[in-house]
């Protein structure tokens, strides 16, 4: 009778959907706790890669049950889309998606909004993946979003009719000039709607808890990463969910006593997508070097990822912030060839040295102070088993596991569910 919990401690994109694919076999339930489409889980197996944006990367696995619960914000439109990737694949995931009732619901103009508040701030924009999600968090917190569940009531387009005016109100507002054209949205978001009514809506808080009760065992898979977090984040240039381990609790309704492991997972380096402050981002050979052999392009959007060097200050503030119980590192392959590997291990402030994360980490504020190790040449790509593992990659993680006071259980070595180490 377990809860565990997996979310990303870095900027996200950190490969939570390979290790929630990877932990699956082991769980009846995977549950996603908060964040919407513009997440972007990548999974691979059988030499076929598969991105989900909504529904759970448990989805691939014939028993599991994959819950999209309250906390989550869902577009039926992509949500259609990604249910049409499935059936290509002839995946039978009627019997096992359920969606909350609770769960909001992202607007045609609420995509529309959030692109004309990014236009309107210029260059201080979020970099947001324009999917919605700021406006849709903002009508829940306002109390005014429509929910899954409000779909099975009898006035729900009066609702979204009295709405969605107020968007373009709002639009209008923005002066942001941005050409749209409502009536080709709305007719591809009721047919979306449609799609999605075919599904099965529950009172997931009830559920979850009934299956702990028949000890029943749930991974939450989070989505974004720590440093997103909308309170413990680079604000503003964050998302708008907790996406830090409170955020399950909230997200699905379990109390925080339920939870046994929170399972952190990081990249060897660290990425980010998007605009905001990012201390040991690499502008040189190096970087260019993650970039090319890490594939850094996302899985919602494109856009180039950012890369840089681990940085263990910010890593240690998520860590605590999580109550991280197993680390997972992700994409150690990517380093191989690296002659040394530097790792940011504090920060000069104000003419100090700190070991904590400070309010402000803009650029000007802090410069990463580095601790240098030497790297590995071997291809790791092909390992399976620990021993394999070179002297230098086993130093590398001592190195972090003493740092961060927490082991180090699995080593991703590439994309593939089997290119995964057990330790
Ligand atoms: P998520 O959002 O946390 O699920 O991560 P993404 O799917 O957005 O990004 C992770 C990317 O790295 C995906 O393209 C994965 O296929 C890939 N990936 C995951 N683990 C590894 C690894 O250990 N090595 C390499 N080379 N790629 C990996
Ligand atoms: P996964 O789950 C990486 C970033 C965006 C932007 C900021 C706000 O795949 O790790 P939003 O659209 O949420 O308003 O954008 O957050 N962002 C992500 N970056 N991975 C993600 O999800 C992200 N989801 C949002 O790039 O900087
Ligand atoms: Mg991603």
């Amino acid at each position: 009778m377990a809860v565990n919990l997996l979310l990303g401690l870095q900027w996200g994109d950190e490969g939570k959907g390979k290790i929630v694919d990877v932990l699956t076999k082991d769980y009846n339930i995977i549950a996603r706790f908060q964040g919407g489409p513009n997440a972007g889980h990548t999974l691979e197996f059988d030499g076929i890669k598969h991105v989900l944006h909504t529904i759970p990367s448990g989805i691939f696995h014939d028993k599991a049950i994959n819950l999209v619960g309250n906390g989550v914000v869902i577009d039926p439109v992509i949500f259609k889309k990604e249910l049409d990737n499935l059936n290509k694949f002839n995946l039978d995931y009627k019997s096992k998606l359920l969606i909350s009732r609770k769960a909001h619901l992202i607007l045609p103009t609420h995509r529309i909004l959030d692109a004309a508040s990014e236009a309107s701030k210029g260059k201080a924009k979020i970099g947001s993946t324009l999917k919605g999600i700021g406006p849709t968090y903002m009508d829940k917190t306002g109390r005014n979003g429509i929910r899954v569940g409000d779909l099975e009531l009898n006035d729900w387009k009066e609702r979204y009719r009295a709405l969605a005016n107020k968007h373009e109100a709002m639009i209008d507002f923005y002066d942001s000039k941005i050409e749209y054209d409502l009536v080709e949205l709305e007719n591809e978001f009721f047919e979306a709607v449609k799609v999605l009514k075919t599904l099965t809506f529950i009172d997931s808080e009830e559920y979850l808890h009934q299956a702990q009760k028949e000890g029943k065992t749930i991974l939450a898979e989070g989505a974004q990463g720590s440093l997103l977090d909308i309170d413990f984040g680079t604000y503003p240039f964050v998302t708008s969910s907790n996406t830090t381990a409170a955020g399950a609790c909230t997200g699905l309704g379990i109390a925080p006593n339920k939870i046994k492991d929170v399972f952190g997972i990081f990249k060897a380096y660290t990425t980010r997508v998007g605009s905001g402050p990012f201390p040991t981002e690499l502008f040189d050979q190096d970087g260019e070097t993650m970039a090319q052999v890490g594939h850094e392009f996302g899985a919602t959007t494109g856009r180039p990822r950012r890369c840089g060097w681990l940085d263990l200050v910010a890593l240690k503030y998520a860590v605590h912030v999580n109550g991280v119980t197993k680390l997972m590192m992700m994409k150690g392959d990517v380093l191989s060839g690296f002659k040394t590997l530097k790792i940011c291990t504090a920060y000069k402030y104000q003419g100090k040295t700190i070991t904590h994360l400070p309010y402000n980490i803009e650029p000007e504020n802090v410069t990463p102070v580095y601790t240098e190790m030497k790297g590995w040449s071997e291809d790791l790509t092909g390992m399976t088993d620990p021993s394999q593992l070179p002297k230098e990659l086993n130093e590398y993680i001592s190195f972090l596991e003493k740092e961060l006071e927490t082991p180090i259980t699995i080593v991703s070595v590439g994309p593939d569910r089997t290119q995964t180490i057990h330790r």
